[in-house]
């Protein structure tokens, strides 16, 4: 009877361990998608001005008239919100039950490590995403000096090319998609296995490589722009 009683609380704490893990998944996915469009949509400055404008534009009026002007973007807007608050949530209880297990038990040293890269490249990611957005979406600045104003502020291009001319600022995103490379492909992989994805030896290794595959494809398409800028190639 005592013993059923103290596995009381264990067997929530699984319980809820499992939950979280199964919110990181969930969040984490809606992420992977998020971020292929974005790298989809970024890839349109190869094509010139008026095809990125264009394509920022859209953005905004895509579900017209059925939504106002901004409003899928809008939508888009809150479920991001929530799901980075979900991931940041999981991942910090997670991140503090793992502390207090660790004082008996200790990890592999790989598995240490890894735990140790998810962990820190995700806040080094957090960081980054809030200079991102007050560099391209709230406050609007390029970083170039002689290059400011409200002329770059409402091209969209503009702002993006003047951005990535400063190669410091080139260096900041290249270090962030190397960081995603990382917990895109970690990440992808670890969600694929709380689903239950993982269950043979084949399923075991086509989930590594679908996190290999997602974190290369994403992380090449999203350094192609910046990178064609800083070395001339986009003007
Ligand atoms: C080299 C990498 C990246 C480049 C060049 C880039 C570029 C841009 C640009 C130009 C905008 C403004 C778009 C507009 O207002 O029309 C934007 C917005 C945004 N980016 Fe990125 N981005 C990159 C990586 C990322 C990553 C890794 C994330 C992480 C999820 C991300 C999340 C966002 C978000 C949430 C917005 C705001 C969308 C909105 O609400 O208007 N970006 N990005």
């Amino acid at each position: 009877m005592a013993t059923k009683t103290s596995s009381r609380p264990a067997a929530t704490a699984r319980r809820t361990t499992i939950g979280l893990k199964i919110l990181m998944a969930g969040t984490g996915l809606v992420f992977i998608g998020y971020v292929l469009l974005h790298m989809y949509g970024n890839l349109k400055a190869l094509g010139g001005e008026e095809s990125f404008n264009t394509y920022a534009e859209h953005l905004r009026t895509l579900g017209e008239p059925m939504l106002p002007y901004a409003g899928l973007l809008w939508v888009i807007r809150v479920v991001l919100v929530l799901s980075l608050v979900g991931h940041a949530y999981a991942a910090f209880t997670l991140w503090s039950r793992a502390g207090n297990a660790r004082r008996t038990k200790y990890a592999a040293v790989k598995t240490a490590m890894r735990t140790a890269w998810m962990r820190w490249g995700g806040v080094f990611l957090l960081l980054f995403l809030v200079w991102h957005l007050l560099q391209f979406t709230i406050l609007k600045f390029s970083v170039n000096g002689d290059k400011q104003g409200a002329s770059i502020q409402n091209n969209p291009y503009e702002l993006v090319v003047a951005s990535f001319q400063v190669p410091w600022n080139t260096l900041i995103y290249v270090l962030a998609m190397v960081a995603l490379a990382f917990h895109l492909s970690h990440g992808t992989f670890s969600a694929q296995q709380t689903l239950g994805w993982t269950s043979t030896p084949h399923a075991y290794r086509r989930a590594k490589l679908v996190g290999h595959a997602v974190a290369a494809v994403v992380v090449v398409g999203f350094l192609i722009p910046p990178l064609s800028i800083t070395f001339g190639l986009i003007k």
